[in-house]
């Protein structure tokens, strides 16, 4: 049975032209960039080829891009950095929303004795502005808010929110993880002092990451060791996912360009109208107007979300839930908890995430497996059968 993968946000497909960039970079130009010789510095060349190539993405230049091993890492850099160049200040803020990339760390620092403030979001999944703005202080050592949301794909107002922390001297980061590729980025008009990117998101291989560093930010590395990065993250590279992320950013440069990504818009958007006119009792979680263009969360009533999975699996369909695993109960998301998104809702939701590969047929796949599936789960659904009978009598 083939694979119909609609966990995009999840990872994505190596491109094939990725993967063939890389190729030559395991067995025949293996060299160590270090190294003095030339064969070593090819390689360098080709690093630094890739280091344009991911600037040009995000309109950036390249001595301001820092190669990582993935977007925890840049996350986790970011913000170390921050507090460590600023030591007297011992507030911290982020979202509700974070992916634990940040949540966790902002929860392992507030142990330490930092003053945290997790800014809350509203039943859209839209972040509460007066509340960021009124937590600032002259203690604030950084903000760190995700662009975009890898549950919901709502996406933050990146460039007022930037402008407003920065006119208060204050260091902002922004986790990006989940919008390269999608929407355009450009550091130099959102004016952030840090961004983090991974290459598993945009059709690179798994294993590598960036973290864009603005010029005259003060920075404190977390991999001390070579000189590698400009001393700025020691390690030797890893020469072949530098140079498959250096192409895959070319590519998205170019699919952005190209409107491409408009096709996996009406896609998504085909998937979640049908699916709305054909399951009854269905809602879309998030913000439908500020959203990535691949990503859709769909809560499904009085169902359980791996149920659901488990019934897609059978016909070859991946996608995720909104629920996690804890202590072997199914807690709703961090994400679908703040949002307020009823505890009935929460438990059935489900995020589909399209890709530039999705096709028409595979969506129309979903569309003919998909309803049945929840109409056969709701009739063995005890709440389901209360909730008919409350809708008949009211
Ligand atoms: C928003 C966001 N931030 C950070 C990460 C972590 O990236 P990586 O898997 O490269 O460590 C993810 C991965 O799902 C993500 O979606």
């Amino acid at each position: 049975m083939p694979v119909t993968y609609l966990d995009n946000n999840a990872t994505t497909q190596v491109d094939p032209q990725v993967l063939e960039a890389m190729l030559p970079y395991f067995s025949e130009y293996y060299g160590n960039p270090s190294s003095m010789h030339a064969f070593g510095g090819g390689v360098a060349a080709r690093i630094q080829h890739a280091r344009e190539q991911v600037a040009e993405l995000i309109g950036a230049s390249p001595d301001e891009v820092i190669f990582t091993s993935c977007g925890t890492e840049s996350d986790g850099t970011a913000i170390r950095a921050a507090i460590e160049s600023y030591p007297a200040k011992r507030h911290i803020v982020t979202s509700r929303v974070e992916h634990p990339a940040v949540k966790n760390l902002f929860e392992t620092l507030s142990k330490k004795g930092y003053r945290t403030t997790f800014v809350p979001v509203d039943h859209e999944g839209r972040l509460d502005l007066d509340y960021l703005y009124d937590s600032l202080t002259d203690d604030t050592a950084v903000v760190s808010l995700m662009w975009a949301n890898n549950e919901t794909g709502v996406i933050f107002p990146i460039e007022e929110i930037s402008r407003s922390v920065k006119e208060r001297g204050i260091v902002f980061h922004t986790d990006a993880v989940q919008t390269a590729g999608k929407i355009p980025i450009d550091v130099g008009r959102t004016g952030v002092d840090m961004l983090s990117l991974s290459g598993h998101k945009f059709h690179a291989p798994k294993g590598i990451g960036v973290l864009y560093l603005r010029k005259g930010t003060r920075f404190s590395p977390f991999m001390i060791g070579g000189h590698q990065e400009k001393g700025r993250r020691g390690g030797t590279e890893n020469t072949a996912a530098i140079i498959g992320l250096g192409k895959a950013a070319e590519l998205a440069r170019r699919h952005l360009a190209a409107g491409s990504y408009r096709c996996v818009d009406e896609l998504r958007d085909h998937l979640e109208r049908e699916i709305l006119k054909r399951v009854p009792r269905t809602l879309v979680n998030g913000d439908r107007t500020q959203r990535l263009p691949n990503t859709t969360s769909l809560a499904f009533e009085f169902v359980e979300g791996e149920s659901i999975l488990l019934m897609l699996n059978e016909h070859g369909i991946c996608a995720s839930s909104g629920s996690a695993c804890t202590s072997g109960s199914l807690e709703p998301s961090h994400v679908l908890r703040a949002m307020g998104v009823p505890f009935t809702a929460a438990h059935g939701s489900i995020r589909f995430s399209l890709s530039r590969y999705t096709t028409r047929s595979e969506i129309d796949w979903v569309l003919e497996k998909l309803p049945p599936i929840i109409a056969r789960l709701r009739e063995m659904s005890p709440f389901w059968k209360g909730a008919e009978v409350a809708a008949q009598s009211a």
